[in-house]
C-alpha cells in the first residue's frame, strides 16, 4: 500500500496517462469547436477568469456567454485569459460523448474492479495562459486532452493536502472555496505534461491544479461515480450535517464499507429533509468575452441585450 498516493481505497493508486482517439476523430478542430460554441445553450456555459497573488491564492471573476458568434468566441479564448467550460456534453455534443465513452471503457478495463455507474462530461476551452486553482472533485475523473499543452499537478490525498472537514463543506455545498492551498505543497506534486491524445486519470479525490503551457487548450473532463465513490460522498455529506450540529464525526477513511453505506443512506434522507441547504449564492457576473480587450474580458454595462 505504500506506493498509493491517497488514503482512500479505489482502483487508481496514482496519476496515470492513457491514450485516447478523440483528436484523430476531428473533435478539436476550429470548425467543429466554432460550430459547437454557436449552438451550445448559454445556461450550460461557465466562463471563469482566475487571478493569483504571490502566495498562490486565487481570486475568481465569472463571465456570461455574451453575444459573440462561435467563431469570434473561439478567437476571444485564443487571445484572452479565459477558462470556458461547457457542461452537459452527454446531451450537448452526443457524437463527442459517444466516442469518449468508448475510450473511457477501454481505460476502465485497465483497472480491475473499476465500474462507473454514472458519467458526465464538460468540454473545456481555455486560453494559452489560463490556470485552474488547487481543488478536488467529488468524483473519479478522466481528463481527455485534445489540443494544446497543459501541465497537471496532482497532490497526495492525505489529511494534510485534503482535509476531510473541507471536503465535507464542498460536498454539502456550504462554500465556493476550494481546499486550503500552500506553496509548500508544490514539493509533493506529481507533475505531468499532457499532449493531445493523452488522457489522465488520478486517485479518487486527489487534489490537483492545471497550468496551460502557452497554448490554446481543449480538454474533455469526464467525471464518474462508482458505488464506492457514491457511498463515500454520502458519508461526507452526513458528516457535514453531524459537524454542523456540534458533532465530531470520524474520518471516512477509517470507516468500513457497511458504515459508509449506512451514512450514504442517511445522506439521502437528510437531503430529502432539506438538511444543509446550499449556501452557494448565484454568482454575480463580472464580464462577457470580447475581442481586442485585456484578458478577452469585456465590461458588462448594465443589462446587456445579448442580441448585439
Ligand atoms: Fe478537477
Amino acid at each position: 500500500m505504500s506506493d498509493r498516493r491517497t488514503r482512500y481505497p479505489g482502483p487508481v493508486a496514482e496519476a496515470q496517462i492513457h491514450p485516447h482517439s478523440l483528436v484523430d476523430q476531428g473533435f478539436a478542430e476550429d470548425a467543429a469547436l466554432a460550430a459547437v460554441l454557436d449552438r451550445y445553450p448559454a445556461e450550460l456555459f461557465d466562463i471563469n477568469l482566475y487571478d493569483y497573488d504571490d502566495a498562490g491564492q486565487v481570486s475568481l471573476r465569472t463571465g456570461t456567454r455574451g453575444g459573440l458568434s462561435g467563431e469570434k468566441l473561439l478567437e476571444a479564448i485564443k487571445q484572452g485569459r479565459l477558462w470556458v467550460n461547457l457542461r452537459g456534453v452527454e446531451t450537448g455534443w452526443p457524437e463527442l460523448w459517444r466516442a469518449a465513452m468508448k475510450d473511457f471503457r477501454a481505460i476502465q478495463a485497465t483497472y480491475p474492479g473499476m465500474r462507473a455507474v454514472r458519467n458526465a462530461g464538460q468540454l473545456i476551452l481555455s486560453s494559452p495562459k489560463a490556470r485552474v486553482p488547487y481543488h478536488f472533485d467529488a468524483a473519479g475523473v478522466v481528463l481527455f486532452h485534445l489540443r494544446g499543452r497543459k501541465r497537471l499537478f496532482v497532490y497526495p490525498g492525505d489529511e494534510g493536502h485534503l482535509p476531510e472537514r473541507n471536503m465535507e463543506q464542498v460536498v454539502a455545498r456550504q462554500t465556493t472555496e476550494e481546499l486550503p492551498y500552500r506553496l509548500a505543497f508544490e514539493n509533493d506534486a506529481q507533475v505531468m505534461d499532457l499532449e493531445p491524445g493523452c488522457a489522465l486519470t488520478w486517485p479518487l479525490y486527489a487534489p490537483h491544479r492545471v497550468e496551460n503551457l502557452d497554448r490554446f487548450c481543449v480538454s474533455l473532463s469526464m467525471d464518474f461515480q462508482t458505488w464506492p465513490s457514491r457511498f463515500r460522498n454520502g458519508a461526507l455529506f452526513t458528516n457535514a450535517v453531524l459537524r454542523s450540529l456540534g458533532g465530531r464525526p470520524r474520518f471516512t477513511d477509517r470507516m468500513t464499507n457497511p458504515e459508509l453505506a449506512a451514512r450514504w443512506a442517511a445522506s439521502l434522507a437528510l437531503k430529502r429533509a432539506g438538511a444543509m441547504k446550499s449556501r452557494i449564492a448565484r454568482f454575480e457576473r463580472d464580464f462577457e468575452p470580447r475581442l481586442g480587450v485585456a484578458d478577452g474580458a469585456g465590461a458588462l454595462d448594465g443589462p446587456v441585450n445579448s442580441s448585439s
